[in-house]
C-alpha cells in the first residue's frame, strides 16, 4: 500500500514510538501525580519529558503552561470556550476546519460571540492587512487561524497576523494541526497566545494525544473540573498549571508514544523532515499539473505550503478517484470535504470537494512516480 493520507493521521510512525509505549505498558505502569511510590514517580517522570520535548520543539519557555488533550479539537474547543466572553468578538478565516467553525459557529447561534470572516484568495492565501481592516474598526478579542489548510497544504502568515493583533490588544490562536513537526511553529518568536496541536500526524504520536499551549498571563476556564493529584484537601479546582486544566489520568501510554515521536521529530529536525516532503511535494505538483484534466488546487510555489495537495480530474466525483486509486493501485488517498467546508468552497471545490494526497517523510519518488502514472492513466479513461 502506498500511503498518501498522512494529513489525516500519519503512518508509519517511527519504530521507537511503539516501543515507548510497550515500555510503558509492561515496565513502568502507575499514574502520574497521584502516589508517591518508584511505579507513579517514573510515570510522572515520562510525562514531564513528553512535556518539555514539546516545549523544545516549539520554543516554550515554561512546558508548564502546555496541557495534554486528546486530540488538536479538544485543544480548540478547550480554548475557545475557556477564553470567549459574553459579547467577545472574534477573526477567523474562510480555510477553516469545523474544529474551529463548529465551536465558533455554536458560541455564534446561542448569541455568546460574534465571527468576523477574513476571506482568503483561491488558492487559500490570507493577506494580514484584511485582518487589520477589522481590528481597526472593531473591538476583537481572538483571532482563530489553522497554519496550514488541511485542504489545499497553504501556510499563513501567522507571525504577522500575530504583531497585528498585539498591536490592536487582541490575541491569536493558531490550529497547528498540519504543521506541528513538519513546518517550523515557534510560539516565542511567533507572538502566539495559544497554540492547539494534535499528537498523530507529523508529531508521529499515537491517536488519542495532542496538546494546547496557553502563554503566560493568559486565563482560560477548564473544560472540565476533577482530581488532579494536587491541593486535593481543596474541593476547588487548583489554579496551578497544567492541573487547572488536566484533570482526570492522562493518556499515559499515549503520551509516552507522544514523547518517542516528538524526541525522533527533535532528533531529525523540523525541517529536514519539511526538506523530505517538499521534494516530494514539487515533483508531484510539477508533473501532476501536466496531466490532461487535473486541476491542482493551492500555491504553486512550494515556500507557501506543507506537504498537502488537493486536486480534481476533470469529469470525476473525487470519491471515484480515491476509490479507483485504493482499488486498482492501492495508494491511500482522502476525498470529499475533509471536514472543511468552507476551505473548499473558498477554492472552488464545493460541494464534491477534492482528492488530497497528503506525504510524510516516510514517502520516496518510486511512490509519487507510482501516482503520477495511476492519475494520467485514470484520466485518459475519460477522454
Ligand atoms: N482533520 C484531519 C484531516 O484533514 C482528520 O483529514
Amino acid at each position: 500500500m502506498i500511503y498518501f493520507d498522512n494529513a489525516a493521521t500519519s503512518f508509519p510512525k517511527p519504530k521507537v514510538v511503539m516501543a515507548a509505549m510497550e515500555n510503558y505498558f509492561f515496565n513502568i505502569g502507575g499514574n502520574t501525580g497521584r502516589s508517591g511510590h518508584k511505579m507513579a514517580i517514573e510515570a510522572s517522570e515520562l510525562v514531564f519529558d513528553t512535556r518539555e520535548y514539546l516545549a523544545e520543539l516549539f520554543n516554550i519557555k515554561d512546558s508548564a503552561r502546555m496541557v495534554f488533550t486528546k486530540n488538536v479539537t479538544e485543544s480548540l474547543n478547550l480554548a475557545i470556550n475557556g477564553f470567549l466572553k459574553k459579547g467577545d468578538q472574534v477573526i477567523t478565516t474562510s480555510m477553516e476546519h469545523n474544529s474551529v467553525m463548529r465551536p465558533l459557529r455554536y458560541l455564534e447561534q446561542i448569541g455568546k460571540i460574534k465571527i468576523f470572516i477574513v476571506q482568503a484568495n483561491q488558492e487559500g492565501i490570507v493577506d494580514p492587512v484584511a485582518f487589520e481592516d477589522i481590528l481597526r474598526k472593531e473591538k476583537i478579542k481572538l483571532i482563530v487561524l489553522s497554519h496550514a489548510s488541511n485542504v489545499t497544504g497553504t501556510v499563513a502568515p501567522i507571525s504577522a497576523i500575530a504583531q497585528i493583533a498585539k498591536n490592536y490588544g487582541s490575541h491569536t490562536l493558531i490550529d497547528a494541526a498540519q504543521t506541528a513537526g513538519a513546518y517550523p511553529v515557534d510560539v516565542t518568536a511567533d507572538g502566539l497566545d495559544m497554540l492547539a496541536f494534535t499528537g498523530h500526524k507529523a508529531l508521529m504520536g499515537p491517536q488519542g494525544t495532542g496538546g494546547l499551549y496557553i502563554r503566560e498571563g493568559i486565563e482560560i476556564e477548564p473544560l472540565m473540573r476533577g482530581g488532579t493529584g494536587s491541593n486535593s484537601e481543596r474541593e476547588i479546582q487548583p489554579e496551578l498549571m497544567p492541573d487547572q486544566l488536566e484533570s482526570g489520568t492522562l493518556n499515559i501510554i499515549g503520551i509516552a508514544g507522544l514523547g518517542a515521536g516528538v524526541k525522533y521529530v527533535l532528533e531529525h529536525g523540523v525541517m529536514k523532515i519539511r526538506q523530505i516532503e517538499m521534494d516530494l511535494t514539487e515533483i508531484f505538483i510539477r508533473n501532476a499539473a501536466k496531466i490532461a484534466g487535473v486541476r491542482l488546487y493551492g500555491p504553486q510555489d512550494i515556500n507557501k505550503r506543507v506537504s498537502v495537495v488537493s486536486l480534481n480530474i476533470f469529469g470525476y466525483d473525487p470519491s471515484e478517484v480515491a476509490y479507483t486509486l485504493d482499488r486498482d493501485y492501492d495508494i491511500a488517498c482522502r476525498p470529499g470535504l475533509h471536514c472543511a467546508p468552507s476551505a473548499h468552497k473558498t477554492i472552488g471545490a464545493f460541494p464534491q470537494g477534492t482528492i488530497r494526497f497528503a506525504f510524510g517523510p516516510f514517502n520516496n519518488i518510486e511512490e509519487i512516480n507510482i501516482s503520477l502514472k495511476a492519475l494520467n492513466q485514470i484520466s485518459k479513461r475519460k477522454e
